[in-house]
């Protein structure tokens, strides 16, 4: 028989309630032969106070012997900025060369945009995962005084771009559409907007049927909001597509809904899935939270690991709850009215 060996982590905040309800959903979605095998793995605040670490050694090597990892939220007041994200959420990325990082906007039926006249919104953006400003390559000199200086410098290499850029050239192929839009802002950052926009003409020979667009990042912001039909695929550099997704989640119905899939395509190292959305600890505890991002992450991680008539039923009993949902449900509600639906 077959199995699914999923590494869950948690995390901090909601991340605990929520991951609890895409398990149940996942639990319902896999098919009766395949064994689904969890290791969960207390990582984040609570690990930090107690220990000071943030992703000890030998996990980072369990964790590399699972098919997938799901991930809640990282991130809690009590620690500061930067320790957990860089310290755990980005070193799992990294060290697990995520560099496709996909993130759905999708407007499902029923829910209401802040965006006026109802409209169709169905795009997907290709986040470069592994490059960019996040590689923590800046530094600071003269602390203390006067003349501080900070550096965050981007760091863009061509085969980096050129795997994400073709990996969105094939998405945009499998589509109706067939369109890819590149986002950066190449009159300004002219060395890495520059490489970005040659490498995306010259892998685009190689897909004739694709039609292309080039937008500054200010502009693609007005278009998201003004015209977010005009979308179908695009692909962006890890800062820009950051601050994109959450603007594709904010016309979209909000944080609560928004997935996302860390992937790495060759499956060297185990892909991770989690929703857009953080810890929320003003809300954590409450049953306030909506599992709907992190169910749609597991629809995702069903879609990578082959089963894909699975991520469709589970997106599915998604899109049916979202067209009939009125008043508040508790995290636990939502999460067994997802998974009844599966089942059922
Ligand atoms: C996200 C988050 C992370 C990011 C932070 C927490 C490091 O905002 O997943 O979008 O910037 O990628
Ligand atoms: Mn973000």
């Amino acid at each position: 028989s077959r199995s699914l060996r999923l590494a869950v982590i948690p995390g901090d905040g909601i991340g605990q309630e929520v991951v609890a309800e895409g398990l149940k959903v996942l639990s319902a979605a896999l098919p009766a032969d395949v064994k689904l095998e969890t290791t969960e793995y207390d990582l984040g605040a609570r690990l930090y106070h107690r220990t000071g670490e943030t992703l000890p050694d030998a996990v980072l090597e369990e964790l590399k012997g699972h098919d997938a990892i799901l991930l809640g939220a990282i991130g809690d007041p009590s620690v500061p900025s930067g320790v957990l994200e860089r310290g755990l959420l980005l070193k799992l990325r990294f060290a697990f060369d995520h560099h496709i990082n996909l993130r759905p906007g999708k407007l499902f039926p029923g829910v209401t945009s802040p965006l006026a006249g109802d409209p169709k919104i169905d795009f997907v953006v290709v986040r470069e995962g592994t490059e960019g400003p996040y590689v923590g390559n800046g530094g600071t000199l003269r602390t203390g005084t006067e003349h501080e200086v900070a550096t965050e410098v981007s760091l863009n290499t061509a085969f980096g771009i050129e795997r994400v850029v073709r990996d969105a050239y094939r998405r945009a192929q499998a589509r109706d559409r067939k369109k890819l839009t590149l986002v950066h802002k190449n009159n300004v950052l002219v060395h890495a907007g520059h490489l970005w926009t040659r490498i995306f003409e010259r892998v685009g020979r190689e897909f004739p049927e694709v039609t292309t667009d080039y937008l500054h990042v200010d502009a693609a912001t007005i278009f998201f909001v003004t015209q977010p039909e005009r979308f179908d695929v695009i692909v962006t550099d890890n800062l820009f597509g950051d601050i994109l997704t959450d603007l594709a989640a904010a016309v979209t119905g909000g944080i609560g809904l928004a997935a996302s899939g860390n992937i790495n395509p060759s499956g060297a190292f185990p892909s991770m899935f989690e929703p857009v959305h953080g810890s929320a600890p003003d809300i954590a505890g409450q049953g306030k939270a909506d599992p709907t991002a992190t169910v749609l992450s597991v629809a995702m991680l069903l879609e990578h690991l082959g089963y894909t008539a699975e991520a469709a039923a589970v997106e599915a009993a998604v899109a049916a709850d979202l067209a009939e949902r009125s008043g508040a449900r508790s995290t636990s509600e939502v999460g067994d009215a997802l998974a009844a639906r599966v089942s059922g």
